[in-house]
């Protein structure tokens, strides 16, 4: 990322939830703020993301990796988990909507300085309360010690956490992976949501130009993807950190659970992942 310049890919995957509440009537995950958050230049967005199969798959990933996260926290809290925090919280809505802050669920949302800067802007443009669950934190993942930076903030690393780091790992160099989980997993309890790409070169020919266009395109807006994983390589990894119950969904899951698509759809080949990982316990 650019040091001074707010994330532009964030205005995209929020741009893509807020197509997905026009398009699809919000089926897959309902954001009732996602329009409101993009300000006056929501419904420009919105219809730049809306031609073309590739968006509506694109849409529909990003509506499911959402979906997952948060559907994987409520059960958390049901557990008596206090805590969320949002890594690279972009134009994320969930600390707006917070579901549980009667309950005492604080929101910890971390983002680079220029694109916490700049969303705090847009709520007050838009006249989005900051509510009083929620805690911003600027820290750049690349440099800061994220320990430090939320501890600075009221994080509580000796209590449970739910972390949601949605729409990042790309972005980010191999060393910061490592060292954001390794964080994570030092957080008694603790258990993360995120998603990866697998490597380009996993890609059959006849879609490899189609994601190569995309690599190119956020590089040229200063968002270079960084880091790929392959599934067996991030469970290697999570499980090296010490996370010990891990699930994957690949497209053909996501599309079994949130699209309607028959059990045992056949593989529809490499693409996104959404994974969840916690320490040790059993996930119900
Ligand atoms: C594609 S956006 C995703 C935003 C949000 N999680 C979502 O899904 O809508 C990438 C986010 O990662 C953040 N990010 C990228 N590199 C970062 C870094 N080195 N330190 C902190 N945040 C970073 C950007 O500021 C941006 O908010």
């Amino acid at each position: 990322m650019h040091e001074r310049q707010p994330s532009r890919t964030a205005l995209g995957a929020a741009g893509y939830r807020a197509a997905h509440q026009q398009l699809e009537g919000g089926r897959v995950f309902s954001d009732p703020l996602a329009h409101t958050i993009l300000g006056d230049g929501a419904d420009a967005i919105i219809a730049g993301l809306s031609a073309g199969p590739a968006q509506q798959g694109m849409r529909l990933f990003m509506a499911a990796r959402s979906r997952f996260a948060e559907d994987c926290l409520g059960v958390a809290v049901s557990r008596g988990v206090r805590q969320a925090v949002v890594l690279g919280a972009g134009y994320d809505t969930f600390a707006l909507r917070n579901p549980y802050s009667e309950l005492g669920l604080r929101v910890f949302e971390v983002d680079h300085p220029a694109t916490q800067a700049w969303k705090r802007k847009r709520l007050s443009e838009v006249g989005l309360a900051i509510p009083e669950s929620l805690v911003f934190a600027a820290i750049d993942f690349e440099s800061d010690d994220l320990g430090h930076g939320l501890r600075d903030a009221g994080f509580d690393p000796d209590h449970p956490a739910f972390f949601i780091w949605l729409g990042v790992v790309p972005y980010l160099g191999r060393a910061a992976i490592a060292a954001t989980l390794r964080y994570i997993a030092s957080v008694p309890d603790s258990e993360v949501v995120f998603d990866y790409s697998e490597p380009l070169e996993n890609y059959p020919p006849e879609r490899r130009a189609a994601i190569v266009a995309l690599g190119a395109y956020t590089a040229g807006i200063g968002e270079p993807w960084l880091s790929h994983f392959d599934p067996d390589e991030i469970v290697r990894e999570l499980r090296g950190c010490g996370f010990g119950d891990i699930e994957d969904l690949g497209m053909s899951q996501i599309a079994v659970r949130y699209l309607d698509a028959p059990a045992g759809t056949l593989d529809s080949g490499p693409g996104g992942h959404v994974i969840r990982a916690a320490r040790a316990r059993l996930h119900r």
